[in-house]
């Protein structure tokens, strides 16, 4: 790495070499913030035991105190650190989803502080699918509390440039690895009620959970039937880019008029229009390319505020395997879901 340069606005910049991985694992262990990749999107670790540490999380983000964080570990066997028992179909999911993009909600162990679960008597927790980060969670020798490295409210970042973007000044060090493969957030799946139900859609789809499980996995907010949320309502925005942006939904050739007369208009008054990904026009009637789509959906709603455009148009897909991951962003994205 550039050596005059390695620190922005007070942020150190680590490699991804052992030695800076150990030096991130003691800035942890001492109770400071470390941003570091995963194969979904970066993480802002903290140490989970140290409610100073989790405190500080909380306030880099600006994430309001009643959002809780989840718990990263690097091996199954640190469970019994975070979680009071292990419920059934748990080690099930475990065998065939980790390392990898899902968190598991169970009943929380005394030794993570409340404020990592915003008060919760759960707690979530996964096993990432990222070396750097097995690295940095072994290296600190304590499971990792890591929201996504965004400041509250934007896109979550899915490079290190993005993590800068939104926290340089704010956290003490950032690990400089590539893009995150997946794009989009893990599944939030709560095993702690009568069934498991999703609360997040993210990169373990619900067909996988189903096939593994061998039962209906329900999605809150969703009729099983409809795939489509109960309430869509935005009541809040989430994930959001600077300029609105407005998600079609409807029939296709509806949407197309409505995005050529959207256009047209924004163009006289000398305004600019982004299409979120013109590449997903070509998925927009299969799901083969929803992973390509999900590892570009963040980037790409920041690059729309890089190019300064007025308005993003985007349309509907369909929200089977990732497709409900996708969905369900854009709808907290959208500052209007607009019916054509
Ligand atoms: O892929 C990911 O999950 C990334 C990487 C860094 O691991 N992390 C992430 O964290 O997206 P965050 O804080 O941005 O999102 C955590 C989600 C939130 O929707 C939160 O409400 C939910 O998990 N969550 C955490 N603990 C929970 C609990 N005990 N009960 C219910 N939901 C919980
Ligand atoms: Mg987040």
């Amino acid at each position: 790495m550039n050596r005059t340069k390695i620190r922005v606005n007070g942020t150190l910049l680590l490699g991804e070499d052992p030695a800076s991985v150990s030096r991130a694992g003691s800035i942890i262990k001492r109770g400071g913030l470390v941003a570091f990749p995963t194969e979904t999107v970066y993480g802002l670790g903290a140490a989970s035991t140290n409610i100073e540490a989790v405190k500080r999380i909380f306030t880099a983000k600006g994430r309001p105190s009643d959002n809780p964080l989840i718990v990263h570990i690097s091996h199954p066997g640190q469970l019994n650190q975070v979680v009071k028992s292990i419920p059934v179909g748990a080690h099930l999911l475990i065998e065939k989803f980790w390392p990898g993009p899902l968190s598991l909600v169970m009943p929380r162990a005394e030794n993570i502080p409340a404020l990592v679960s915003a008060g919760l008597s759960t707690v979530a927790v996964r096993m990432p699918n990222h070396p750097v980060a097995l690295n940095l969670i072994t290296a600190s020798g304590v499971p990792i509390a890591a929201p996504s490295a965004n400041r509250s409210g934007r896109p979550s970042p899915t490079t290190f440039n993005h993590v800068l973007e939104d926290l340089s000044g704010r956290i003490d060090a950032v690990i400089k690895s590539k893009v995150c493969p997946i794009g989009v957030e893990s599944t939030v799946l709560d095993l702690t009620g009568p069934g498991p139900v999703i609360l997040r859609p993210g990169g373990v789809t619900r067909e996988e959970l189903e096939e593994v499980l061998g039962c209906r996995v329900a999605v809150s907010g969703l009729k099983y039937s409809e795939g489509v949320p109960l309430a869509p309502g935005i009541k809040y925005r989430h994930y959001s880019p600077r300029a609105p942006l407005v998600l079609l939904t409807g029939p296709k050739n509806r949407r197309r008029l409505l995005i050529e007369s959207v256009s047209l208009y924004y163009r006289r008054k000398g305004l600019r229009v982004g299409y979120l990904d013109r590449g997903f026009h070509k998925y927009l009637n299969s799901t083969t390319g929803y992973e390509e789509l999900a590892a570009r959906l963040y980037q790409n709603l920041r690059q729309m505020d890089a190019r300064g455009v007025d308005l993003i148009l985007a349309e509907e897909i369909e929200p089977i395997g990732l497709g409900l991951a996708i969905m369900n962003r854009l709808r907290k994205a959208a500052s209007r879901v607009l019916k054509v």
